[in-house]
């Protein structure tokens, strides 16, 4: 296995459909989207930013992120000056569409079938984007794992423990690659430290998107 802070090359199998990576209890499924259905998603999600545009989010510190990120669902995620929290409606007032059918299918086939993810939270990255590490805390519940689909240019996705300055790993994570925080990593410390600029011809303009399904309330 990788040492700290290095990036991990081992890959393990798993008792699920198709080989999964471990890394530190988050579980990714590698190229779990073909490129056919990356292509689809894509599509889908071209429609959900006509009707929720990007926009770029404050820190509550008043740092404008360098993601700029919309959703989909009956909440979408939100900073400002403020805090962190979800919240009902577009910022510009609309209320955000729902989550596409091609996006609820990974949570249907890796998570539940029964309850539905709240929010997807769309994010997309630039070649000079990242996100620090940080923890999904802002969902009432966390027996549900969060699902992440990457789209577009590889990332260095890095993951901790759940106490800020622990120990972490790091992988590249390529289109169509599923990651599941969930279990005991389910509050683990994760971040993107990079993106690869022109690594993906999935978007043709390049650049990265991550979804991330949650349950909110
Ligand atoms: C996030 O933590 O919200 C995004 C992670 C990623 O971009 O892969
Ligand atoms: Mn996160």
């Amino acid at each position: 296995m990788e040492s700290r802070g290095s990036v991990m090359k081992t890959r393990l199998d798993f008792d699920g459909p198709g080989p999964v990576l471990d890394l530190g209890g988050v579980m990714v499924h590698p190229g779990w989207l073909d490129t056919a259905a990356q292509a689809a998603m894509v599509e889908d999600l071209r429609a959900v930013i006509r009707e929720a545009p990007l926009f770029q989010p404050m820190t509550p510190r008043g740092q404008a992120m360098s993601v700029r990120m919309t959703a989909a669902g009956r909440y979408g995620w939100f900073s400002d000056r403020s805090g962190y929290r979800y919240i009902p409606a577009h910022p510009a007032g609309q209320p955000w569409p729902p989550i596409p059918d091609s996006v609820l299918a990974a949570w249907r086939a890796l998570v539940s079938q029964v309850r539905m993810p709240d929010c997807c939270l769309v994010n997309f990255y630039t070649g000079a984007a990242r996100m620090g590490l940080h923890q999904d805390r802002d969902e009432a519940d966390f027996g549900w794992p969060v699902l992440s689909i990457s789209l577009g240019d590889e990332a260095l996705f890095r993951v901790g423990t759940t106490t800020r300055g622990g120990p972490t790993r790091s992988l590249w994570l390529r289109s169509g690659d599923v990651a599941i925080l969930g279990g005991a990593a389910r509050l683990a410390f994760h971040g993107i430290d990079r993106v690869r600029p022109g690594s993906s011809a999935l978007l043709p303009k390049g650049g990265r998107i991550n979804l991330t399904l949650r349950v909110v309330d």
